[in-house]
């Protein structure tokens, strides 16, 4: 069924998996577009940036609250177990964009967060610190020594991305033999340009997702369905025709 990508999986070394929220949705993890979208339901202006944290943090902190709840009640699912296999057998790098930090409790080795990470957190003025530090019964930000707010650690409509994260990103995606872009709408940006990076590099660009996307006519390969049915499956069949 796979024939194509058996092959170029065949002759392939590096992997690069670059994800969005779809892979974490079979964890029950909720997209950001679509019908049931967190945008849908709120407005990404009033919760997800800065200005609206300065104006109201504990809405905006009670929001992340409510968000972390949910990430921690959920566990990896076979989309992100898959990708933990393939490291068995090829030099593997996951460039993400979701800050549930699921593909890291999975166990995944090398993984660059563009977006942050929902577990940590720092101080809005002198940035110490607080990263997989629970505050559970905080209602508000709790405060930092230095009297200011503590944050998310998410990147917010308006900020820059961590640029060691991303120069780390650029690089994988250039030096990728493949390339799968998996349950992103690739519409946010400069997330989404790390695709177009690894394909005027040669890659060999795989899509996965539930949807045709902007990108799905571009890519080498569109594969339709759920990473979480569709990635193990891919191994099962590499696994029976070549190890
Ligand atoms: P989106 O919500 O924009 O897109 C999710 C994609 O996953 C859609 O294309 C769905 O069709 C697809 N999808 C859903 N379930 C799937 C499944 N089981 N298997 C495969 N595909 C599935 O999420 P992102 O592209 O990640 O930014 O959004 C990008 C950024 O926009 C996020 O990182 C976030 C948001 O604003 C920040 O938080 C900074």
């Amino acid at each position: 069924m796979y024939e194509e990508l058996l092959t170029q999986l065949s002759i392939s070394k590096r992997i690069v998996f670059f994800t969005g929220a779809g892979i974490s949705a079979e964890s029950g993890i909720p997209t950001f577009r679509g019908e049931e979208g967190i945008w849908q339901k709120f407005r990404p202006e009033e919760l997800a940036n800065f200005s609206a944290f300065m104006r109201n943090p504990k809405l905006v902190w009670e929001w992340y609250q409510y968000r972390r709840k949910i990430v921690r009640d959920s566990l990896p699912n076979p989309g992100h177990t898959a990708i933990v296999d393939f490291e068995k057998y090829f030099d593997v790098t996951i460039i993400t964009q979701n800050v549930d930090n699921l593909h890291n409790r999975a166990g995944s080795k090398k993984v660059y967060e563009l977006h942050g990470n929902i577990e940590r957190n720092y101080c809005v003025r002198c940035k110490r610190r607080f990263d997989y530090i629970e505050f559970p019964d905080a209602e508000s930000p709790p405060l930092c020594d230095c009297g200011s707010n503590i944050r998310p650690d998410i990147v917010w409509f308006g900020e820059y991305l961590p640029q060691d994260q991303f120069a780390a990103s650029e690089k994988a995606a250039e030096q990728s033999d493949i390339f799968f872009v998996v349950g992103t709408s690739s519409i946010v940006y400069p997330a989404a340009s790390i695709t177009s990076i690894a394909k005027s590099a040669g890659s060999f660009v795989v899509e996965i997702n539930i949807a045709e996307t902007e990108i799905s006519n571009r890519v080498n390969l569109f594969l339709k369905g759920k990473s979480g049915e569709i990635l193990p499956e891919i191994l099962n069949q590499l696994k029976v025709k070549f190890l």
